[in-house]
């Protein structure tokens, strides 16, 4: 049996596995076969009016001093309203007072299904909670840095060209469930399904057709905020539908942060789409970032040349990176691998190379970009790759950068 619940629990029956129940001599009598239930919480108490206190989840430990001397009717009702209530399991501790327990508490357990466990030696309540609490936040805290992990794992996508179907396809997997992106208008813009088998997998679009009208309950839903406060300023929505594996508090939390990334990249394409920058900005912004020339060889110094870090002689073959000077951090930040729209140096680039052989055609070549660009975004908005971005196969060359084949999706899912 696995030990650990749904994200940030841990099942009953782990709990009995831990020393200080153990230490108590634990017997389940009722409800064995649900031993995997969640424990959210230890609560330890003997008021007979217990359930009103509880949310659910929680595992009740008591010495069953409020069930002593009840009539079998009120200890029929007091485990009933424990069961109602829904909480994980009832342990109880044997004692001189009471030796046993009576039928009428284990019989409305058993026929609840309620794990009922009954520890025949002694135990401080205050070291089980603490033992099965430091359980509980140890679990917590795992699941957080897997939220952590996501988020840097969806960053590095980011940083390394990809875009938002390649954080979705990542987040779909790690949410084990398919994830689906709307635009303000409610339009569908992109679905992922997680890798391997299950509903969601198969098919992400057929599970949104099915069941979006419906809100499926445990759906995790995240507004992508815009760039003005308010509640008009939604820019899109996160939906994570548990189709295939059971949501928990953690996808939330992993999904709003998430989020926080989507909007950024959402928030770029929505500026150029507004006019708030303009195509050219983008047209610089992917030169300096990623410009089609990588080096330029066959150059030599005609004189002696001191470039600061050295002198390179007379005579002597120079390559010039000119790729990497749109990314040197000492001029443009240490997100110069980032692609933003935004970014006050993206002119600041050598992609049409410097000085007496500066490119000729760089005027014509801006003018054809910031014409195709737009022509090409407007007919097909939702174009996206088609395969995740770190499976591009670069060209085999040193002089020129860009990919061996660029497969997109004109309409995608
Ligand atoms: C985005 C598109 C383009 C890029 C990134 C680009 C980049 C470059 C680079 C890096 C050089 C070498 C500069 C040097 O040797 O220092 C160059 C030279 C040149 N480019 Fe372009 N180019 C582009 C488009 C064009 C177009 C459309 C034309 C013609 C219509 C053109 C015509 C030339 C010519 C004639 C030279 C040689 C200049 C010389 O040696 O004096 N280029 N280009």
């Amino acid at each position: 049996m696995e030990p650990y619940g749904p994200q940030g629990t841990i099942t009953v029956a782990r709990a009995l596995e831990l020393p200080a129940l153990r230490r108590g001599l634990p017997e389940v009598l009722t409800g064995a076969d649900r031993l995997d239930r969640p424990v959210r919480w230890v609560h330890a108490g003997e008021a007979p009016n217990m359930a009103a206190l509880l949310k659910g989840g929680e595992l009740l430990l008591t010495t069953g001093h409020g069930l002593l001397g009840g009539r079998p009717a009120e200890q029929r009702a007091f485990v009933r309203g424990l069961a109602e209530r829904d909480i994980a399991a009832l342990v109880v501790e044997l004692g001189p007072r009471l030796p046993a327990l009576p039928a009428a508490v284990v019989d409305t357990a058993g026929s609840y299904g309620l794990p009922l466990v009954q520890l025949h030696r002694e135990v401080p309540f205050v070291a089980v909670t603490e033992e099965i609490h430091t359980e509980l936040v140890n679990e917590h805290y795992t699941l957080l840095r897997q939220a952590e992990e996501v988020h840097r794992r969806c960053t590095e996508v980011l940083l390394g060209g990809g875009g938002v179907p390649e954080v979705l396809r990542l987040f779909a997997d790690f949410a084990g469930n398919p994830v689906f992106l709307q635009g303000a208008d409610g339009r569908l813009l992109y679905a992922a399904g997680p890798r391997g088998g299950g509903a969601g997998a198969a098919d992400p679009l057929q599970v949104w057709d099915g069941l979006r009208s419906c809100g499926l309950v445990g759906s995790v839903v995240t507004d992508i905020p815009g760039r003005d406060p308010g509640p008009g300023a939604v820019r899109a929505r996160l939906t994570v539908l548990p189709v295939d594996a059971p949501l928990a508090p953690l996808h939330r939390i992993a999904a709003e942060r998430a989020a926080g990334l989507l909007a950024v990249v959402l928030l770029q394409l929505a500026m150029v789409r507004s006019g708030q920058v303009s195509w050219e900005d983008v047209v610089q912004e992917t030169l300096r970032s990623q410009g089609p020339t990588a080096n330029i060889p066959l150059r030599y110094a005609l004189e002696d040349l001191d470039t600061g870090e050295g002198v390179i002689p007379r005579g002597e073959p120079i390559l010039l990176c000119i790729a990497a000077a749109g990314r040197d951090p000492d001029r443009h930040g240490e997100d110069a691998d980032r692609f933003d729209v935004t970014r006050a140096t993206r002119r600041d680039h050598l992609a049409f190379g410097f000085g007496a052989h500066h490119c000729l055609g760089r005027a014509m070549a801006l003018l054809e970009a910031t014409i195709a660009l737009p022509a090409l975004f407007d007919r097909f908005p939702r174009l996206a790759l088609a395969t995740p971005a770190e499976e591009l196969v670069p060209l085999e060359s040193f002089l020129s950068t860009g990919f061996q084949a660029l497969p997109v999706l004109l309409e995608p899912a």
